[in-house]
């Protein structure tokens, strides 16, 4: 952040011009994501019960369990994560160039309109409308409004980073930049093309493509640009190494988007898609692991002071430990890329542990840092109990740690169990006890997450402290930097 920023800030003081951060439009993303986040997880629990031969609504096939599945995996990913995303870019990307975003009336037709989109996604869902697209399960009559709201989002945010006067870009833009056009790309890819056009092997690689960028060229540019922009703003810190930073957009920009066959390796897809794939894979483990050393060494070179705070600084908590979830989920990815070890784990529940790691304990982990980091900025009062900040923290992180150990060994046991050929009866007896774990770890999380509702609305409603920014507000008052980074 630099001068123009001030420059800004400082004309709004003397007229009454919008303030250079829409503060509501942030508020309301957050809120609109923790509303999904909550019918998201309910219906998890609720398919999790299921394997426990437990269906509490038999006979309804609105509220059937496949049903229920794609609900909670679809307002995860368009519910949680993207409002996330959303309010995560309207406090950032003004911050980061200095200027505001299109428009504020535009800002409130996507909040209206995406949650809209999100809202007959859960409607088509569970009245059986779902496309037979993994990922893509949006309705065929929605995805035209999808790729309309990620059209309205470029629109939204390409200005100020176009009109800035910076003269480099820091890294989160670039990332935040690529990340929009890859969106509608990998959207348009996904939903469009195996739906009309292609099928069988030829559609998988699409298919694969489509999920795993999904992920890595949407999920994961949103999260890397949060986490560089709010690490340093809380350590107070530059980011160790800029130059690394970029190595890794670069890194992912290039060898992401060759690796999607991943998910389907043993399958007929050509074994030289296969290969390729995996060979791209081993070069983003590389990449990955820049933003990973940027992170620790980021924290380690912070003064002291900052350092030490991982105790007391809630948000640096969920960043800290969402950062070590990545390392893990990478480690992870070094082995199970392997044909040996596919051989074992495909099919299993070691990938559902793989997916609830990375999608939960990682970007929601960072997500629910910056929800920390900011809440008591957005409504202008100190969180109202620290305690339950603390039991947010704790039950979460015990709760996902759990379940990812719970079914990284039962998915082991069930892979071994396939391999020698047990049969289908005892592989599902033995996975009881697992499963039933793992309902357990989901209410645990559960009950963190009601902590952190209960204390946001507390926290409005009835917070005695009045919350003082020295993040942010204190830098722009006497136009110096906020040190975000080493440009
Ligand atoms: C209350 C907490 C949760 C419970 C009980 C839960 C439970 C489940 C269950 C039972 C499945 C289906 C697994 C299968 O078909 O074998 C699933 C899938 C999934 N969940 Fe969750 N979940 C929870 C929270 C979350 C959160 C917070 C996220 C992400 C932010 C998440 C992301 C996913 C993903 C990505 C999948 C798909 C996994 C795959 O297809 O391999 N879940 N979850």
């Amino acid at each position: 952040m630099t001068q123009s920023v001030s420059r800004d800030v400082a004309a709004d003081a003397g007229a009454p011009a919008p303030a250079l951060v829409s503060t509501a439009m942030v508020k309301w993303h957050i809120v609109a994501a923790v509303a999904w986040l909550a019918i998201a997880m309910f219906a998890g629990l609720l398919y999790a019960t299921q394997f426990m031969q437990h269906w509490q609504l038999p006979k309804i096939a609105l509220l059937s369990p496949g049903r229920i599945r794609m609900v909670h995996t679809n307002l995860v990913a368009f519910g949680f994560l993207v409002n996330a995303f959303l309010a995560m870019l309207y406090w950032t990307v003004p911050r980061l160039t200095g200027k505001r975003v299109l428009s504020g009336v535009l800002g409130g037709t996507i909040l209206v309109a995406w949650n809209a989109i999100v809202l007959l996604t859960f409607v088509g869902l569970l009245a059986g409308e779902a496309q037979a697209v993994e990922w893509g399960e949006t309705p065929v009559w929605v995805d035209p409004l999808v790729v309309v709201g990620a059209i309205l989002v470029w629109v939204q945010f390409y200005p100020p980073i176009v009109r800035t006067e910076e003269r480099a870009l820091y890294v989160s833009l670039w990332y935040f930049t690529a990340g929009f056009i890859w969106l509608g790309l990998t959207y348009i890819m996904g939903n469009f093309p195996p739906q009309y056009i292609l099928a069988g092997s030829a559609a998988g690689p699409l298919l694969g493509l489509y999920i795993h960028d999904l992920v890595g060229l949407f999920v994961t540019p949103m999260g890397w640009g949060m986490m560089y922009f709010f690490v340093p703003v809380i350590l107070r810190a530059p980011i160790w190494s800029h130059a690394l930073s970029l190595v890794g957009f670069w890194g992912l920009a290039f060898f992401y988007p060759l690796q999607g066959v991943h998910h389907f390796l043993g399958s007929p897809i050509p074994m030289f898609a296969q290969y390729s794939a995996v060979i791209s894979t081993i070069a983003i483990e590389i990449v990955v692991v820049t933003v990973i050393v940027n992170f620790f060494m980021t924290w380690q070179s912070a003064p002291a002071s900052a350092s030490s705070s991982l105790r007391r600084n809630m948000a640096l908590r969920w960043f800290w430990v969402g950062a070590l979830n990545y390392f893990i989920t990478c480690l992870q990815c070094a082995f199970q890329v392997t044909l040996t070890f596919q051989q074992v784990i495909h099919f299993t529940d070691w990938v559902v542990g793989h997916a609830h790691m990375v999608m939960f304990g990682v970007f929601s982990f960072w997500i629910f840092g910056m929800i920390e980091h900011l809440w008591p900025k957005l409504v202008g009062r100190d969180w109202w109990s620290m305690k339950l900040r603390k039991c947010f923290f704790w039950f979460t992180a015990v709760g996902l740690g759990s379940m990812f150990l719970v079914l990284t060994a039962g998915g082991l046991i069930e892979g071994f169990m396939s391999l020698h050929l047990a049969p289908r009866e005892s592989i599902l007896e033995s996975m009881r006890p697992f499963w039933v774990t793992r309902t357990l770890t989901g209410i645990a999380i559960i009950i963190g997450f009601a902590c952190l509702v209960v204390n946001m609305v507390m926290t409005v409603v009835a917070s005695p402290r009045e919350h003082i920014d020295e993040d942010y507000a204190p830098y722009e008052q006497v136009e110096q930097e906020v040190a975000v980074g080493t440009l």
